[in-house]
């Protein structure tokens, strides 16, 4: 059953907090289009998201974050991304940027990539960015390959009842997606057209915006064929393994050779998929090291997000350029 409240409703925005707060679904009304929220620094939450979606791919996600301080402990600002900031949120923008160290933000939010992507919202969801004290992942709220939903009503019709609950904001003010901005130093990168109009963005930075090469790979950086493969070469859908070789584990089945392998990594022993994807990016960064040359992986179900993990996985996998 689809649950739905209206956001001026005290009431609702508590319960889409504690929703947040224990791993929950919870879509939310921005000005640009609805979102897809879970707390950012919880994996198996993050999980949930791509599973609703349907997404086939673990595509980066956009953090919400509540005010600037949230920001600024979130990703690295220079002083053109702090400008922007400044003139342009709450509001339609969102800014590519180094990641900060100590973020806490789940490798899966940002697809395994060093930068993440931060934008400020309006009205409900930057409060409850704020209330949870963390940032809040949101794709826009609509199943892989259908339009960004602008009402309550689309969000309903595409996800139901695989989202917890429903904020009702009414129709989003913009209706178009957040433009998806890069500072390079010397320009910035337009990765995304959306609500914020480039003249602005030149106005205020004083430098050009230029359209980002379709294929310089900072677009979409999941679909690169090899993007995050490790040191060593990745073999998948291992029913042994040799000595020195490290494994990758799905599930609690023993793997022929297993004890003279180098390491072994869980994804999950009980064979959860949110639990695997969560901690899929941590298991590949784990066998990156110089000294380890061949990882084998067992087979993950293709079922679920087990299309989205063997995407990953047949990336990592993949021959080098
Ligand atoms: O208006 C919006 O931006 C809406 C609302 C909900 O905020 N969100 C939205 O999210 O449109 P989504 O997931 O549908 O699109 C996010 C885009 C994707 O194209 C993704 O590749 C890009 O942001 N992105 C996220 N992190 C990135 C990163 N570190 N580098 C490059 N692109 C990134
Ligand atoms: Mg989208």
């Amino acid at each position: 059953m689809v649950r739905l409240l209206p956001s001026s409703s005290d009431d609702a925005v508590t319960e889409a907090l504690r929703l947040l707060s224990n791993g929950g679904l919870v879509a939310l009304p921005t000005e640009t289009v609805y979102g897809l929220g879970a707390d950012a620094t919880d994996g198996v939450a993050v999980a949930r998201i791509f599973e609703a979606k349907g997404r086939p791919r673990f595509n980066p996600l956009i953090c919400h974050v509540g005010n600037l301080a949230m920001a600024l402990r979130t990703a690295c600002f220079d002083g053109t991304a702090l400008a922007l900031a400044k003139a342009f949120w709450p509001g339609p923008m969102t800014l590519v940027l180094p990641s900060a160290a100590a973020s806490g933000v789940h490798p899966l939010v940002t697809g395994g990539l060093s930068t993440v992507a931060v934008r400020m919202p309006e009205g409900v969801a930057r409060k409850l960015a704020a209330d949870l004290g963390r940032p809040i992942a949101a794709p826009s709220a609509n199943r892989s390959g259908k339009v960004s939903p602008t009402t309550a009503a689309h969000v309903a019709a595409s996800l139901g009842a695989r989202v917890d609950l429903i904020l009702d904001g009414g129709p989003s003010a913009v209706g178009l997606e957040s433009t998806i901005l890069k500072p390079m130093g010397d320009h910035i990168a337009l990765l995304r057209a959306g609500g914020l109009s480039v003249a602005e963005v030149e106005a205020v930075s004083g430098l050009p915006v230029r359209r980002a090469e379709p294929d310089s790979g900072i677009e979409a950086p999941g679909q690169l064929a090899s993007h995050y493969a490790p040191h060593g070469s990745v073999r998948l859908d291992a029913s042994a393994v040799a000595p020195g070789e490290w494994l990758i584990r799905f599930g609690a089945t023993p793997v022929e050779g297993e004890e003279k392998a180098g390491g072994i990594i869980e994804l999950s022993r009980s064979g959860d998929l949110h639990e695997a994807a969560s901690r899929l990016f941590a298991a590949l960064a784990a066998c990156d090291r110089p000294e380890i040359a061949i990882i084998a992986v067992t087979p993950v179900p293709e079922d679920g997000l087990g299309e989205a993990i063997n995407d990953r996985l047949r990336r990592a996998a993949a021959p080098r350029s």
